[in-house]
């Protein structure tokens, strides 16, 4: 019988992720299907219960769902309790479990790279979801953050609560030129994981271009346009870029591990993606 695996979201039609996981399974000749649920705010639970009982094996939890979806599991792994959010569940015979691969999934990016983050300094601009995870696996990683954001109380309260479940300082402060003109000078790796610059707003950057240098790491969460400008200007400069594809595929693939217990078709899953953004960098 075909196993079924699949994303709750609302919106979800936009998703890569089915696209990406049913060419890891068709890669691999695995009898696995990947659908898109279209899951509204308030029905979640209801959705929980359905993936129990219908056996679906796995499922990724998109917006609206990452937070709320952690009253409705059997089990949560403490990373992503730290996290505060799950973005895969495992479903063992009606048990679900639930991890956040997108914080692993960054970091695994980082290593394919070859970049070890262990006591440097990093730069994470924003205060949202995205961010928090991004946070939680860099302390993991032993790295000295300092979160930025538009909004700097929201900046504040990021660091105040990932600060004390990870026992750790984390300075924050508000996104602006002075501050990133200061803090940049002492960093080695800058990680955007604000919305800015995410397509249909393509021309815009959360730092300006004179801010960056040949010697900084420079990732970005956004994925679409792979490219994006402050991954332009970064490139432009010399630095050393990571985009936001890489960290969308490492998730995936660290899902797929999850589902399948077989090491995921990397190269096949970032090609499908590439090849769907048209996105022709090396
Ligand atoms: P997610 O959970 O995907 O991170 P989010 O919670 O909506 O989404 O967070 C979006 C992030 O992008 C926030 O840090 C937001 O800043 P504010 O907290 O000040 O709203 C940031 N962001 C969005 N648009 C921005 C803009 N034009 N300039 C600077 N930051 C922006």
């Amino acid at each position: 019988m075909t196993t079924v695996c699949g994303i709750v979201g609302d919106p979800v039609e936009h998703s890569l992720s089915p696209l990406m996981h049913n060419a890891a399974f068709e890669a691999l000749g695995l009898d696995y299907v990947y659908v898109p649920f279209r899951v509204a705010r308030d029905a979640v639970d209801a959705a929980a219960r359905a993936v129990r009982h219908m056996g679906i094996r796995g499922l990724n939890v998109t917006v609206p769902h990452k937070v709320d979806i952690m009253n409705h599991l059997d089990w949560i792994d403490p990373f992503a309790l730290s996290v505060g959010a799950v973005n895969t569940i495992v479903n063992d015979g009606g048990r679900l479990s639930g991890y956040n691969t997108d914080a692993a999934g960054f970091v695994r990016g980082l290593d394919a790279f070859g970049i070890d983050v262990t006591h440097e300094r990093v730069i994470v601009l924003g205060a949202g979801g995205a961010a928090r995870a991004v946070v939680c696996s860099l302390l993991d990683r032993g790295a000295r953050v300092t979160v930025l954001n538009r909004n700097p109380g929201r900046a504040a309260q990021l660091a105040e609560d990932v600060g004390i479940a990870a026992g750790r300082g984390i300075a924050h402060g508000a996104l602006t030129d002075s501050s990133l003109d200061k803090e940049l000078a002492a960093c080695s790796l800058l990680v955007n994981a604000t919305s800015v610059g995410m397509y249909p707003w393509a021309d815009e950057s959360p730092c300006p271009r004179p801010y960056l240098r040949s010697d900084l790491v420079v990732c970005d969460i956004v994925y679409n346009p792979p490219k994006t400008q402050l991954l332009r200007d970064a490139a432009s400069c010399g630095a050393a870029v990571i985009t936001g594809v890489e960290m969308l595929v490492q998730q995936g693939a660290l899902a797929f591990e999850l589902w399948t217990g077989i090491p995921a078709p990397v190269d096949v899953m970032r090609a499908v993606v590439r090849t769907e953004l048209e996105d022709d960098s090396e």
